[in-house]
């Protein structure tokens, strides 16, 4: 009689945790599937309001580059710091001016400080500095970028954020700063990646992981052609 009543409870112990496995596993497959839905919405914005112009660039200026949809860049950082929430980061870096919505955003997420490299020294920059040299092929120009020194130390875990990686030459920027400033640097997360241009690869030899959240293969007649993403 005693041992019928200890299998049943066991049998409702049982039934109790697979039930509670199962919701578990449903309410994993929501957050999965409402994540990667958030980042589907970056890829039908990039179709429906994205323009093409001439051979490799891409206009995003109705919700990236000039005007912002907040909503959008909140999701943004949602999946990034999903991604990054246990890797200890203690500092979102990125440059001036377009980097600068998308890493606020994720900085909020982390609740950590974004820091931006600045394109040009003004007269409240006394401190000391560190700096690199840009070449941008799109502007064809070459800008020094600079971050106080003060708000980088050699205890720091940096996450790099960019909108646009295209030739690399920004995010190899900020590697050679923070390399300077001794920061432990866990990975670039990209919004836009251009994967037919360099930076991918030029990134990836430094030993730096590239997390983007659309990847773009080329343009065809107008038209974007995507490439699996990495989150
Ligand atoms: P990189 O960013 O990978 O170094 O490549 P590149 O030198 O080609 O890019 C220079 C600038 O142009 C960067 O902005 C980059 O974000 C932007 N860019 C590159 N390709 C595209 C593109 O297809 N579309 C758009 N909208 N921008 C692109 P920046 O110099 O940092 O300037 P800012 O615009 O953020 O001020």
């Amino acid at each position: 009689m005693l041992e019928i009543g200890r299998a049943s409870l066991l049998d409702t112990v049982m039934s109790n945790n697979k039930q509670r496995e199962g919701l578990f596993a449903f309410w994993r497959e929501v957050f999965f599937i409402s994540r990667k839905l958030d980042m589907d919405s970056l890829i039908s914005r990039i179709k429906q309001d994205g323009t093409v112009l001439g051979a490799d660039i891409l206009k995003v200026d109705s919700f990236l580059t000039h005007q912002v949809d907040p909503k959008l860049m909140r999701q943004i950082g949602k999946v990034f710091a999903e991604k990054f929430k246990d890797a200890g980061i203690t500092k979102v870096v990125t440059i001036e001016a377009s980097g600068n919505v998308p890493a606020a955003y994720v900085a909020e997420e982390l609740d950590v400080p974004m820091i931006f490299a600045k394109k040009a020294k003004n007269v409240t920059m006394t401190d000391e500095l560190l700096t690199a040299d840009v070449y941008s092929f799109t502007k064809k120009i070459t800008s020094t970028i600079q971050i106080s020194r003060k708000f980088l130390s050699e205890t720091d875990n940096v996450l790099v954020i960019d909108d646009f990686l295209a030739n690399g030459q920004a995010a190899l920027g900020l590697i050679s700063i923070l390399k300077a400033a001794n920061t432990k640097i866990s990975g670039v997360g990209i919004v836009i990646e251009k994967s037919f241009q360099t930076g991918r690869a030029l990134v990836e030899e430094t030993g730096i992981p590239v997390f983007s959240l659309a990847r773009i293969a080329g343009f065809d007649q107008g038209q974007v052609v995507f490439t699996e993403a990495d989150l």
